[in-house]
């Protein structure tokens, strides 16, 4: 699976976000250690607070059908933004949670129309919360 067609999975699944309250629509597809595939939109509510992003949608799919063991070795984000828009604070937690963060290293990769960028877990969340 090439980073091409995780784009192209991630721009399908943001036709089919809910956002309503935003308009900001968030396509997020992910590439399993296992060589899995999983995707999420975000989903909004009436009450603001409940709204669940992209890229967790696609996480919490990928943990249901793969288990707890599921790593995450690559996960694409797309928006309708013109600049890529880097995943907010939460979801880079939640992809902490499920990243290599060793000499194999999970890689966040998130585009605009403007073009993309590709990055570490590590540097995306250089200090994960951990106890
Ligand atoms: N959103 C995501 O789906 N992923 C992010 O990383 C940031 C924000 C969604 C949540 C909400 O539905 C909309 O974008 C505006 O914040």
């Amino acid at each position: 699976m090439t980073i091409e067609e995780l784009v192209q999975k991630a721009k399908e699944v943001a036709d089919k976000a809910y956002a309503p309250y935003s308009n900001f629509h968030v396509g997020s597809a992910l590439l399993t250690r296992k060589g899995n595939v999983f995707t999420g939109c975000n989903v909004e509510n009436a009450s603001y607070g409940g709204a669940i992003c992209a890229e967790r949608n696609a996480i919490t799919t990928a943990v249901a059908q793969e288990g707890k063991e599921m790593i995450i070795h690559k996960i694409v984000i797309v928006t309708s933004n013109d600049a890529p828009a880097p995943p907010c604070g939460i979801c880079r937690q939640f992809i902490a949670e499920f990243a290599d963060y060793g000499s194999n290293e999970t890689e966040i990769i998130f585009l605009g129309k403007e073009g993309r960028q590709i990055k570490k877990v590590s540097e995306v969340l250089p200090f994960k919360f951990e106890f």
